[in-house]
């Protein structure tokens, strides 16, 4: 039986009631209302992220030739998942999803419905605490860390302090090769982001802010940024068919960069 404490609003199922889901309860329900009507471009800039997690993801499969994915922060399942879509590309890849909201853990099944060729797993961790999840047999059982891995933390850095702390601890289990793709919150681009993150902080959901410039210093000295480096979500690798989304309508930073 998952144990959940309903009483308090958590980031996954406030984003999953701004998306329309039904995996959320009374404080959740309350505290994203309050956020909505702070910055009402919530619901857009969420999906925009959506967006960008597939076209990150597929890049990955495709130009990067990647085949094992770690999805860090992974959130309530909304189709089409990381893994759907890079098993489209190749039904062999493997991926290891992690969150730490009992919830994501309720629908693990859903997530872990994969290709019968690849391989997929959930792990429930708080990322705070990395070694224990590079520790998993689960994760160990199903990617091989000697080699690349697709690294896709996806809206998650914003409720973590110390990100470079984190970034660091993730950077050093991985081998040369391997990609890290992020999308995070700023206040540099819509301006109801400051406003939003007072919200979700008083709400009992602390988010941090961060500028491009810092989120840029994640990857250097150890990843390359693949082109356009970080850029508003909706301009990194836009897709023709996505309606356009102005500055004022999201409030995430996304960059990919590969480990040298
Ligand atoms: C806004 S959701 C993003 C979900 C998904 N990545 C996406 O972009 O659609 C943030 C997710 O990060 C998870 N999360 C937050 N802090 C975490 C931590 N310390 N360890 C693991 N997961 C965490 C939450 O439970 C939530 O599911």
């Amino acid at each position: 039986m998952v144990q959940v404490d309903t009483t308090v609003a958590h980031s996954a199922r406030m984003y999953d009631y701004v998306l329309g889901g039904k995996d959320n309860y009374l404080a959740d329900r309350e505290a994203a209302e309050e956020a909505l009507k702070v910055w009402p471009e919530l619901w857009t800039s969420m999906r925009v992220n959506r967006a960008v997690m597939r076209r990150m993801a597929h890049w990955l499969a495709t130009e990067g030739g990647i085949r094992q994915f770690l999805d860090i922060g992974t959130g309530i399942p909304t189709s089409p998942n990381l893994h759907e879509v890079v098993q489209e590309v190749d039904p062999a890849s493997r991926v290891v999803y992690v969150d730490n909201d009992p919830i994501v853990l309720a629908h693990a099944r859903a997530l872990l419905a994969g290709a019968p060729q690849g391989r997929t797993a959930y792990v429930e961790a708080d990322m705070r605490d990395s070694d224990v999840l590079f520790a998993t047999p689960d994760l160990r059982e199903t990617l091989d860390l000697s080699r690349p891995v697709g690294v896709t933390v996806i809206a998650m850095l914003q409720f973590v302090e110390d990100a470079a702390g984190l970034i660091d601890e993730v950077t050093a289990h991985l081998a040369p090769g391997s990609y890290l793709a992020l999308t995070a919150a700023t206040a540099d681009l819509a301006r109801g982001s400051t406003a939003l993150a007072e919200v979700y902080t008083r709400r009992g959901v602390p988010m941090y802010l961060r500028s491009c410039r810092e989120l840029e210093a994640l990857f250097a000295d150890r990843y390359d940024l693949v082109e356009p480096g970080v850029v508003p979500m909706q301009d990194w690798h836009p897709a023709e068919d996505e309606d356009s989304v102005g500055v004022e309508q999201t409030n995430m930073f996304a960059g990919l960069g590969r480990l040298r």
